[in-house]
């Protein structure tokens, strides 16, 4: 089957076709970073105009570049939730109107299911590798940061071993980044510059040592830059900017990696998948490859572009329900929620179990 995945859940336009088998034909992202950068931050009215003004162009080019038309389409995958409302509606619409008039199926996906389910995706330049269930996969992006296990894939079969109690982690780029004058998002910004850079030279913390807690906080490290900043200035040389680039993000990757890792083999797994924007890190790319292979772990890492916000990865996480026949049709709505197990407290202050 042939599907067309649709993903407006925040400020990316996208559209994908791909194969049930998770081939990619096609890609399309449109992102509104430069509308929103003069705000310094996402203007959901703003998200969904845009969204309205592009969602149909990027499909149609989407289906262009995959050579195809929406007669060979057999089923939709669209982002119902979580996300800002408005922005959801538009893609929601389009998919249902579409789903409607062509007597397709229609399935809504969630957000974070999509980014579970990126590293699936075979592009033409990719090994034809996929993860087999039970795994743990870490997914750190923009909104969510979380390590889960994984024995199947519906949401149902996703149960949270541990989340952020305040930033994510690619919330916690995007912050040091604006806080040092780089821009948004502060994740490639600080990838490209930490790479140059010394991380022993800048002494900061390690956000939640404690050996037993799947659980995260980003916060802490982000005040840590700010105090360094109030009693260092901001940094005046380029090797002194990326001295303190490499030192976050080395505090940011040895969290995730250590994390990750332990969680995998107190899961008694063989395997860890990631996902989400902060998995295209170069840093975090290499340093949980070579943990995985000292622990004896299969690791499983989208291609960077699937990490970040797409369609592909929504129409793939809607490709197994429409492969047996089911639709949401009239039951498909918008929520700003996701489905995944939630055991997570937000918030400062202490936990019953050990951190
Ligand atoms: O998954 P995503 O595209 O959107 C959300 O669902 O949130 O993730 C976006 C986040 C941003 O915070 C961005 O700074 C971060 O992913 N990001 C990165 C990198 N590329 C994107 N963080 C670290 N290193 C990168 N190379
Ligand atoms: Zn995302």
């Amino acid at each position: 089957m042939l599907i067309l995945g649709i993903e407006t859940s925040c400020d990316e336009t996208a559209a994908a076709v791909i194969r049930d088998d998770g081939l990619v034909l096609s890609d399309v992202v449109h992102t509104q970073i430069g509308l929103h950068a003069p705000y310094g931050g996402i203007v959901p009215e703003l998200a969904s105009r845009d969204h309205m003004k592009n969602v149909r162009p990027v499909i149609e080019q989407a289906l262009r570049q995959a050579n195809l038309s929406l007669n060979d389409i057999g089923g939709i995958a669209v982002t119902c939730r979580p996300g800002l409302s408005g922005a959801l509606l538009v893609g929601i619409q389009i998919a249902k109107g579409l789903a409607f008039s062509r007597r397709l199926p229609v399935v809504g996906v969630d957000h974070l299911m999509g980014h579970l389910m990126a590293a699936y995706l075979r592009y033409a330049t990719t090994e034809d590798r996929q993860p087999c269930w039970p795994y743990v996969a870490l997914i750190a992006s923009g909104g969510h940061t979380a390590l889960y296990r994984v024995d199947g894939p519906d949401p149902k079969d996703v149960r949270e071993l541990g989340a952020t109690r305040d930033d994510a982690a690619g919330e916690a780029f995007d912050k040091v980044a604006k806080l040092l004058g780089l821009g948004y998002p502060g994740g490639p910004i600080i990838d490209r510059l930490a790479a140059e850079g010394d991380p022993t030279q800048v002494a900061l913390s390690r956000p939640m040592p404690g050996k037993h807690s799947f659980e995260f906080s980003f916060s802490g490290l982000k005040t840590n830059v700010m105090r360094y900043v109030t009693e260092h200035g901001l940094p005046s040389e380029a090797a002194s900017l990326r001295h303190l680039c490499a030192a976050f993000q080395t505090r940011v990757v040895e969290t995730l990696v250590r994390k990750s890792t332990l969680a995998a083999r107190s899961e008694r797994v063989k395997t860890v998948v990631v996902g989400g924007g902060v998995a295209a890190n170069s840093q975090l790319r290499a340093t949980l490859q070579s943990a995985c292979q000292r622990y004896g772990l299969e690791l499983f890492t989208p291609a960077p572009r699937a990490c970040t916000d797409n369609a592909a990865m929504i129409a793939y996480a809607g490709a197994y329900r429409l492969v047996s026949g089911q639709s949401d049709a009239a039951s498909l709505v918008m929520s700003p929620h996701t489905v995944l197990d939630s055991v997570t407290r937000k918030g400062p202050g202490r936990r019953s179990r050990p951190a």
